[in-house]
């Protein structure tokens, strides 16, 4: 957990899920802070429009009660009201529309990735493929990455969470992730760093991932896949390049 300052305080950022969490996880990636704004964009107008039906619901219920309002009007039809409900709704959905979409292509784009990583998912746990270094015997960088069960787990290691081999990756790069499964449906999903991308069998899904920060990131597999489902967690380490290009050396011979 990386501490950091801000007004005297010490921080840690949430990088894992928190019992009884109701907000977003840290954002690590201008993907994710993109994701979290637009939330809370969207939030602005959700109250806007609750509080105003709310209070529009309550008045009518209060007002035309058969107590205080014995003789119902025969109004059927009210053109400046109408006019009104359908114009106001339409603003209010281009105001949402805009910055969505802004976003959704600008996470869609790849920016021209220095590290491409394929993560393939199995029953029940994830292998990592490092496709851009060849180990001495032609084969290039893999491992297999297990959840760590109950009762092996460490004081301090997250239950359900951590896993044997973590995905070491540099931070402050341009990454490309490629998923895919080798069997059934998964996907390869971490909060922090806004990516969730399916794992199709079949198909290789891109995404790309800039992290801003060295930490550790906490997802799981976010499509059912079996009884195993909740079993596949993902750890991402994001650390130094230096210490990213010995972990490589480390693992290549
Ligand atoms: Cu793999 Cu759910």
């Amino acid at each position: 957990m990386i501490l950091k300052n801000i007004w005297l305080f010490p921080i840690a950022y949430c990088d894992a899920a928190e019992p009884w969490q109701l907000g977003f996880q840290d954002a690590a990636t201008p993907m994710m802070q993109g994701i979290i704004d637009l939330h809370h964009d969207i939030f602005f107008f959700l109250i806007i429009i609750l509080i105003s039906v709310l209070w529009m619901l309550v008045r009518a219920l209060w007002h035309f009660h058969y107590k205080r309002n014995p003789i119902p009007e025969r109004i059927v039809h009210g053109t400046t009201i109408e006019i009104i409900w359908t114009i106001f709704p339409s603003i209010i959905s281009m105001f949402i529309a805009i910055p969505s979409f802004a976003l959704l292509y600008s996470m869609d784009e790849v920016v021209d990735p220095t590290i491409t990583i394929k993560a393939i998912g199995h029953q029940w746990y994830w292998t990592y493929e490092y496709s851009d270094y060849n180990s001495s015997d032609e084969q290039s960088l893999t491992f297999d990455s297990y959840m760590i069960p109950e009762d092996d787990s460490e004081l301090g290691q997250l239950r359900l969470l951590e896993v044997d081999n973590r995905v070491v990756i540099p931070a402050r790069t341009h990454l490309r992730m490629i998923i895919t499964p080798a069997d059934v449906l998964h996907s390869w999903a971490v909060p922090s760093l806004g990516v969730k991308c399916d794992a199709v069998p079949g198909r290789l899904n891109q995404t790309s991932i800039f992290i801003k920060r060295e930490g550790v990131y906490y997802g799981q597999c976010s499509e059912i896949c079996g009884t195993n489902h909740a079993f596949m967690p993902i750890v991402v380490e994001a650390v130094s390049l230096d210490d990213y290009v010995s972990w490589v050396s480390n693992k290549l011979d």
